[in-house]
């Protein structure tokens, strides 16, 4: 069974030379990092891909330091702790699928890296699910421990609504409603699935002025050299 079709939203991205809101980037890395990371791996995503895109170098240092890694082995064969650098990648929440499943009453929360291409409705979809938790319809008995949502296929999913008003406090002072931090996560997830969007958007806006005024070009040329010839 399909889930509800997902109302297409105003993401500024959406137009055909339009780039990401890196504001919006910025915070919904927040959001990913306080609420969703809990549950969630973000496993294609380094410290310094966030650099000159939602941070600065000497902030992302400074979060990947928060972090433990384990390294090594060092010269003794020893594994060692130590604090994260802009090379190493987003920390996982659980070590391995049966701690995560454990967590999760049986639920998987899949790696969030790609999900914004691998689902159908993309960002609109993400969006609607963060945003579309509601009560089941008559009749509709849930699963233990399973949440409902129309825009999830089924109905019934292993994930609770996770977003609420003022849960997280933005640093850019942008009043963190449900639907203002289902927006940024969804536009950060978007990015992080995409990281050449803005780059491909930039070079596609390059490529029509010059194919286009190199054709102008022609066509110009082609009249004035065939002019004589009636
Ligand atoms: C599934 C996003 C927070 C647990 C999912 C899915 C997405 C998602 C896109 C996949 C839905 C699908 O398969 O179509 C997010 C975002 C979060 C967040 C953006 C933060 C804003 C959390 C948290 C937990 C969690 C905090 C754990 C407490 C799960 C589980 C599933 C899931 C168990 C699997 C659901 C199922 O297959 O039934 N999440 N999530 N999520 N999430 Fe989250």
């Amino acid at each position: 069974e399909n889930g509800m079709h997902p109302t297409r939203q105003p993401f500024e991205h959406y137009g055909p030379f339009e780039t990401f809101n890196h504001a919006s980037i910025r915070r919904g890395y927040q959001v990913y990092r306080e609420v969703c990371s809990a549950c969630h791996s973000l496993d294609r995503i380094a410290w310094r891909n966030l650099v000159g895109v939602s941070h600065t170098v000497d902030e992302a240092k400074a979060m990947a330091e928060e972090v433990e890694y384990t390294d090594g082995p060092n010269d003794e064969g020893e594994m060692f702790q130590r604090p994260g650098k802009l090379a190493d990648y987003m920390p996982a929440p659980y070590p391995n699928e049966e701690a995560a499943r454990a967590g999760n009453g049986g639920g998987l929360p899949p790696d969030l890296s790609l999900i914004v291409k691998a689902r159908h409705g993309a960002a609109d979809y993400i969006y609607s699910l963060l945003t579309g938790y509601c009560d089941p319809p008559a009749g509709v008995k849930l699963a233990e421990g399973m949440n409902y949502n129309p825009y999830f296929p089924g109905g019934g999913i292993a994930m609770a609504r996770v977003l609420f008003d003022g849960l997280v406090e933005y640093d850019d002072g942008t009043p963190a409603t449900t639907s203002q931090m289902a927006k940024d996560v969804t536009v950060f997830l978007n990015w992080a699935a995409e990281p050449e969007h803005d780059q491909r958007k930039k070079m596609g806006l390059q490529a029509l002025i010059i194919l286009s005024t190199l054709t102008a070009i022609s066509l110009y040329v082609k009249r004035f050299k065939w002019s004589y010839l009636k």
